[in-house]
């Protein structure tokens, strides 16, 4: 949520108070380079105690509520028919409006039951934009995934409030080209994670829809971070402005055939569902559950997560919860206009996004600006944000690169976390890396993993330029 000072400025405003911390640590300039020279200059391989501010992502780390911390001690804790499981599914039934539900480990364990189930080798699915490890589950499937967005989702300056909208021309043509029988399904995600976190809005998901029912076409929706798109149609969707975010969710969740989530997010567990109201599709998904899951009744998921879930759910809707990350990132990406900082506009969910191409435009593609800003803030700062750009998509099967749609370095907004003093700390160290970019140069793989590689890959700075970002970061700012 935000409030409006008596000056007629808008900030964030947190609707929860403190109850318990976490301590944290600005370790000295010196210590990062050495940390980041430890992690092949890759943020997700650094250790938590040299990180002062977590934002690599949301996912996982979102403050739990004390509802969810109760409902944890509350759990009926069975393998088989857990009450917690029932109640679990009301909440879904009550908040989404799907009669049937099953859990998964997380998000991605959803994408591999859909992708085993729905795709076959040679078919498409067609999206507004993929997620890293949908794509490849898709494609270890044998299906291929094409992104058919509008032109304007790729430019990072835009004013254009949903960026995140499928192209139904796009779809129309890819009808045409490939057939209907070879489009596994078409799938959706509220808000686009890869690209700045668009949202979509609720007419243009209901185009897609009539082209999926003129057609016959299987509709999915990822909802990891639904709640966050909810909030955005009501703020920038005509006829949705006196809409509760309630009312929003359910309206979206009535669209699509089958629905899916990581319930990392939006619910701040660590787990996931997949929901439909289609029984046969349902039992198409079922019996592959306690194959890569678990019991039908716990999915994977430990019962108190499921327990805490149940009431993530109905806190998800609640504006102080779904607006708590869009106002953080409204206000941190103001605040990084003002000095013209290259980010990606209009503000989404999920993050605020540096623009690594024209943040660091000496850097050519092939050497990873994104990859290169998120280990130079992280040098600035001790500040973790991950790289969203041509290292998180990996060689295609000739083993060539493919240079990414965008090279973004993505600071997230765990929900409930940090402060606006946090954001002001970091706007002000982006500033000063901003003035100080042509220290920063490009990366180069050493350890390179075959699939995700992202995640576990090791890099070197060319020309050691880590070193002398360190010494002018010393020189002018002092140890810390
Ligand atoms: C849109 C979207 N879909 C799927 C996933 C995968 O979820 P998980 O990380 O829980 O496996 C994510 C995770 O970030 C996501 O953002």
């Amino acid at each position: 949520m935000s409030i409006k000072k008596s000056t007629g400025e808008e900030i964030p405003i947190e609707m929860h108070k403190t109850r318990m911390v976490q301590k944290i640590w600005l370790t000295p300039v010196e210590e990062r380079l050495q940390a980041i020279e430890e992690a092949g200059y890759n943020t997700f391989l650094l250790k938590t105690k040299d990180i002062f501010l977590d934002m690599l992502t949301d996912s996982g780390v979102n403050a739990m509520s004390d509802n969810q911390f109760a409902a944890l001690m509350k759990v009926d804790d069975a393998y088989a028919g857990s009450m917690t499981f029932y109640e679990f599914a009301k909440s879904v039934e009550d908040i989404l409006g799907y009669k049937y539900v099953m859990n998964v480990h997380q998000g991605r364990a959803a994408e591999h039951l859909l992708a085993k189930v729905f795709c076959k080798d040679g078919c498409v699915v067609p999206t507004n934009y993929h997620f890293t490890t949908t794509r490849a589950h898709i494609e270890l499937a044998g299906s291929l995934v094409l992104e058919i967005y509008y032109d304007e989702a790729l430019k990072t300056e835009s004013t254009n409030p949903f960026k995140g909208n499928m192209d139904p021309q796009k779809l129309r043509n890819v009808l045409s080209k490939y057939g209907k029988d070879k489009i596994s399904f078409v799938r959706m995600e509220a808000t686009t994670n890869l690209i700045g976190g668009q949202p979509f809005s609720m007419k243009n998901f209901r185009e897609i829809r009539q082209i999926c029912d003129e057609n016959g076409l299987l509709l999915v929706l990822d909802g990891s971070l639904i709640g966050e798109n909810a909030y955005l149609i009501k703020q920038r969707e005509k006829g949705y402005e006196n809409k509760t975010v309630a009312e929003i969710i359910k309206e979206m969740c009535s669209i699509p055939d089958i629905y899916y989530m990581s319930a990392r997010k939006n619910t701040s567990v660590r787990g996931g569902c997949i929901a439909t109201n289609n029984k046969e599709l349902f039992d198409k998904i079922r019996p592959w559950l306690p194959v890569y899951e678990g019991f039908f009744t716990y999915g994977g998921m430990s019962m108190r997560e499921v327990g805490a879930m149940s009431v993530g759910l109905r806190e998800m809707v609640d504006p102080s919860v779904a607006g708590c990350s869009v106002e953080q990132i409204k206000y941190f990406v103001k605040r990084l206009k003002e000095t013209e900082i290259p980010v990606v506009t209009p503000p989404g969910g999920l993050a605020c996004h540096l623009d690594a191409m024209r943040f660091l435009p000496h850097i050519p593609q092939q050497q990873y600006p994104a990859g290169a800003l998120a280990a130079a803030l992280y040098l600035a700062s001790g500040i973790r944000s991950m790289e969203r750009g041509t290292i998180s998509v990996d060689r295609d099967k000739e083993g060539k690169e493919i240079m990414a749609d965008m090279e973004l370095t993505r600071i997230a907004l765990p929900r409930r976390v940090y402060s606006v003093s946090h954001i002001e700390y970091a706007v002000d160290r982006i500033n000063w890396l901003y003035k100080h970019q042509n220290l920063v140069k490009g990366l180069k793989f050493v350890f390179e993993p075959p699939v995700l590689r992202f995640f576990d890959g090791r890099l070197k700075a060319l020309d050691n330029w880590g070193k002398d970002l360190a010494d002018a970061f010393k020189k002018e700012i002092g140890d810390k």
